[in-house]
């Protein structure tokens, strides 16, 4: 390798399923351009992990892949997966859980901002109204995988899916939910739980988040069970400033969330572990029935490719990215989904306009 390939920074790019593979295309378009003209020596590699590949091969995530990502990767780029040919999701579930448990990327960063009034379902809610982020744990709850059946496919079947809840886990989510909000000046931290009906991880996630919350006397901290957390959502988004959740609870919440700022097709995500390579992905699935079919919309994935450069520390890159689909949101050059009429690759040709016309002298 020469000198100068070795100073460049590898990005793992796994298109994955169905959309995911169409809405990766315009991600990875908007990245190839930013990164060309800010010369950010970042280089992509692409990884053909998914349904396909797990059909013909029986591969979904080899261990040494894994540990590939882990050692030589600055951070992975994921489309989505899903595939109706595997019903029980058995190689989605070993290739984001295997990155996600396996690179220990204990925080599912899920912001939700509104570009634009039009987009959201409530009824005279703004941009100023929808602006909150969810710290989702990303490496317990009932994602764990630890249960079992019995008596399976008898009418005396048992099946248990157990929540596991450590006081590390839960610890780690919530300091990092309560430091995000000193960082970015906010002044409230609402966790949600579930603790009087599941009494036992409700207990922890309390006490823990009573603890954490001493050490950041100057935010206000917030408890909300997650049905009424549910119904504020939709009643008043503006309250929420920062919320710290379970896994469960979490991916629900920001299906919610997703809503608010105008469909899954516009709902960003990063899986971070603060001390290693970060995963991204976009917040929606692999949507089978619009695959390959230049319907879907890749703005969730493109501002999903935002939250990565600035999670490498491109901060102006990411803040152009984000700026480029607000215009494009702004000047309708945007999907169905979103009341417009172009297609994936047009709108995310859309986005690399502007962010062409932006970046003219901002980028080194
Ligand atoms: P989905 O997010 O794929 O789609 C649900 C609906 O949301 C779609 O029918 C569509 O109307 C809309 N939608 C989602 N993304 C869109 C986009 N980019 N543009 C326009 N509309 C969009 O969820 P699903 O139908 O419940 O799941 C489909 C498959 O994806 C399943 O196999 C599921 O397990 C999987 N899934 C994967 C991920 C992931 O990889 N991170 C996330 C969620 C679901
Ligand atoms: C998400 C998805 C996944 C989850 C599925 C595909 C397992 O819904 O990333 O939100 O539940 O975490
Ligand atoms: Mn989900």
């Amino acid at each position: 390798m020469s000198p100068a390939l070795a100073q460049k920074q590898k990005i793992a790019i796994i298109p994955g399923d169905g959309i995911g593979v169409d809405v990766t295309g315009e991600a990875v378009k908007v990245l190839e351009l930013i990164n060309a003209r800010g010369r950010l020596e970042l280089e992509f590699i692409q990884f053909d992990y998914g349904a396909e590949k797990y059909l013909s091969t029986g591969i979904s995530l080899p261990k040494q892949q894994l540990e590939d990502f882990r050692d030589n990767y600055a951070a992975i780029f994921l489309g989505a997966l899903g595939d109706p040919r595997i019903p029980d999701m058995a190689h989605a579930r070993d290739i984001l859980f295997g990155m996600r448990f396996g690179l220990d990327l204990f925080v599912n960063f899920r912001p939700v901002k509104l570009f634009d009034e039009t987009l959201c379902p409530l009824k005279g809610k703004t941009p100023n109204d929808v602006n909150f982020v969810v710290f989702r744990e990303n490496t317990e709850g009932l994602y764990v995988g630890i249960g079992g059946f019995f008596k399976k496919g008898t009418k005396d079947e048992i099946a248990i899916q157990e929540s596991v809840n450590t006081y590390k886990g839960v610890e780690r989510i919530i300091r990092y939910a309560f430091t995000y909000a000193r960082q970015h000046g906010h002044t409230k931290v609402t966790m949600s739980d579930k603790n009087n009906a599941l009494r036992f991880e409700g207990d922890l996630w309390h006490r823990v988040f009573q603890q954490v919350s001493e050490d950041y006397p100057e935010i206000e901290k917030e408890h909300m069970f997650v049905d009424a957390l549910a119904m504020q959502l939709i009643k008043r988004p503006e309250q929420f400033q920062v919320i710290v959740t379970n896994n469960m609870f979490g991916d629900i919440i920001t299906d919610i969330g997703a809503q608010l700022q105008g469909g899954l097709g516009m709902a960003a995500s990063g899986n971070i572990n603060p001390n290693g390579v970060c995963m991204f992905e976009p917040v929606h699935g692999s949507a089978p029935k619009y695959a390959g079919r230049n319907v879907a919309n890749p703005f969730g994935a493109i501002l999903t490719a935002g939250l990565m450069l600035e999670h490498l520390g491109f901060k102006k890159e990411a803040l152009l990215i984000e700026q480029s689909v607000c215009m494009a949101v702004h000047e309708k050059k945007v999907t169905s989904d979103m009341g417009g009429s172009l297609g994936t690759k047009e709108s995310g040709d859309a986005v690399c306009d502007f962010l062409q016309h932006l970046s003219g002298n901002t980028l080194r």
